[in-house]
């Protein structure tokens, strides 16, 4: 089964996650580019954004999403959500998309925001085949395992 990482990143941890992920299955990985969305109003844009659905523009991807057999979807939590580049990514790209898994990071080391993935699903329409979710002081620091996610991902 071939897979692809396909991952938005503000500050670089779901970066680092989706970097492991596509080394260890040997599978391609590429980051949404938003186009503009910076300055000082960024965080509360993100936010409202994030809450209410609105999507902003994103960076056509390189990437082939519809050759693969699977996509696995990155993305932090934003406002207890999916952030908004991914929220863009599914909508020009979902249709596409034959199987998906998916790992989120959050600031929040409490909380796993598994309603998070129920968003992703909802948005796909599919269930997804596999799910991580890390807080980022422990993505940063490496104390996380990526092991069973790895082991339902390669048993399919
Ligand atoms: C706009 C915005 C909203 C966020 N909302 C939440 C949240 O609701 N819960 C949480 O635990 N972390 C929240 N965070 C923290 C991020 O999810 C966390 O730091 C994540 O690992 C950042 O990933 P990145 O470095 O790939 O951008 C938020 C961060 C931003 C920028």
């Amino acid at each position: 089964m071939t897979s692809a990482v396909i991952y938005f990143s503000k500050s670089g941890t779901t970066a680092t996650i989706a970097k492991h992920i596509a080394k260890e299955l040997d599978a391609p990985a590429e980051g949404i580019v938003r186009i503009g969305g910076g300055g000082v109003l960024a965080f509360f844009r993100e936010i409202a954004q994030s809450l209410s659905g609105k999507q902003p523009n994103i960076q056509p991807l390189s990437l082939d999403i519809s050759s693969y057999d699977r996509i696995i979807i990155g993305t932090p939590v934003w406002a207890g959500r999916v952030s908004s580049p991914v929220t863009s990514f599914l909508a020009q790209y979902g249709g596409g998309i034959q199987s998906a898994a998916a790992f989120i990071t959050h600031g929040d080391v409490k909380n796993p925001y598994s309603e998070v993935f129920e968003q992703l699903q909802t948005m796909l329409g599919k269930k997804l085949d596999a799910t991580f979710s890390v807080a980022s002081r422990d993505a940063k620091s490496g104390a996380y395992d990526l092991s069973p996610f790895l082991t339902n991902l390669r048993a399919e």
